[in-house]
């Protein structure tokens, strides 16, 4: 176990949101790849790792991946969007494991200073749609992408920042969790 501050790394976990709006600075490679190399570790169900990932910085691209869900037009705006691939296994944890990464990647982006947001693309067509566009292989579906880029410095008075209208708050502790009494 390396030698981390919990305070700092609790603090980290719980201060993740959403970021949709990115500046017009570019993502080194070198930062997606570290990214990657910590998201990799993410367990899954018997180890499968029934994930890949596809890097996209083209513009023309990312704004077609932006028409491919209701609430994906962030992808148009990041400098880089990473598509998560699924095995298209039928398999119940599949999704689980997708969630597992999604949630190690977002933290390592935001560990490095980075922002980031989750599109889901739907209906089907769309995710087959997406299939095209990349060249994904047969067996991999991809059903979410995620935004990355440094976030934009402050939003204009009046402007949510690119924030979605769901309110961004949580259920408390007492709500969520009840003890077994013995
Ligand atoms: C599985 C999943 C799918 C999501 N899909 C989208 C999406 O399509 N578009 C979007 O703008 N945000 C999407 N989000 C982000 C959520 O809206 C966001 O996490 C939630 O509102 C809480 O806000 P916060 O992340 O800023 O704390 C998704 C999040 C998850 C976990």
């Amino acid at each position: 176990m390396p030698d981390v501050d919990a305070t700092a790394l609790l603090a980290l976990l719980a201060s993740c949101r959403s970021v949709r709006r990115f500046a017009d600075r570019p993502v080194e490679a070198e930062l997606i790849d570290r990214i990657v190399e910590a998201a990799r570790w993410t367990g899954s169900a018997r180890n499968r790792q029934p994930w890949r990932f596809v890097v996209v910085e083209d513009r023309a691209v990312r704004r077609e991946l932006s028409t491919l869900g209701l609430y994906a037009q962030h992808l148009a705006g990041a400098p880089v969007v990473l598509v998560l691939l699924s095995a298209d296994d039928g398999r119940r944890d599949t999704a689980f494991d997708l969630g597992r990464v999604a949630q190690s990647l977002g933290l390592a982006a935001h560990a490095l200073g980075l922002g980031s947001c989750l599109a889901t693309l739907f209906p089907d067509d769309n995710v087959a749609e997406a299939g095209r566009l990349l060249g994904v292989e047969a067996g991999w579906v991809a059903h979410h992408a995620l935004s990355l880029g440094w976030p934009e410095a402050a939003p204009p008075d009046g402007d949510a920042g690119g924030r979605s209208a769901i309110p961004t708050g949580r259920l408390g502790v007492a709500e969520l969790l009840t003890r077994l009494e013995p």
